[in-house]
């Protein structure tokens, strides 16, 4: 099971993480780079909109794995999925050579938190994209106060 960022703060992911680096570096000589591309920064959404999220990288996808990281439970959205396209409740994700594109249609607060992306292509790679969700302005409330 891959695990969220606070894990990576132990000795013991530490030297996993340097191990697998090490192991990337080795098997990249002769293979290219990932060098991954993501969604940058905070994602800022609007309850009930659309969002879309993608990471890329110049080789194939062999193998992606979303986690949502949030304080009362982390979720595996898709675990060691492929090519395609996939769906899980409220996310699809499109995965199509070296993109992987994740896509939540009206957002809801539930979606909100930390997703982790464990890349594989020809390494491994995390990475994260934290998604915010603000209130939605809701037309009723406006006409409701008002008329009071
Ligand atoms: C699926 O992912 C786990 C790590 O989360 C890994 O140990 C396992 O080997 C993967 N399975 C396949 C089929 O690659
Ligand atoms: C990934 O590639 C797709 C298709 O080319 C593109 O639409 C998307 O913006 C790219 N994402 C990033 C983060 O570069
Ligand atoms: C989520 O993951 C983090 C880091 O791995 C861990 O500290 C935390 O306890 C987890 N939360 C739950 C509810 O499992």
């Amino acid at each position: 099971m891959q695990t969220c960022p606070l894990a990576f703060t132990n000795p013991i992911s530490q030297a996993l993480g340097a191990l697998l680096l090490l192991a990337a570096s080795l098997s990249a000589q002769n293979e290219g780079w990932d060098v991954p591309t993501c969604t940058e920064g905070v994602v800022s959404v609007s309850q009930g909109t659309n969002v879309a999220m993608s990471c890329n990288i110049s080789n194939t996808f062999s193998l992606v794995t979303i986690t949502l990281c949030r304080l009362r439970e982390n979720k595996t959205i898709f675990h060691n999925v492929s090519q395609g396209r996939f769906s899980r409740d409220d996310w699809q994700l499109w995965v199509q050579g070296g993109v992987a594109q994740l896509l939540i249609k009206g957002v809801q607060d539930s979606h909100a938190g930390l997703y982790m992306w464990h890349l594989r292509g020809h390494q491994r790679n995390n990475r994260y994209i934290t998604m915010e969700v603000s209130g939605a302005a809701v037309p009723g409330n406006a006409r409701r106060s008002s008329s009071q």
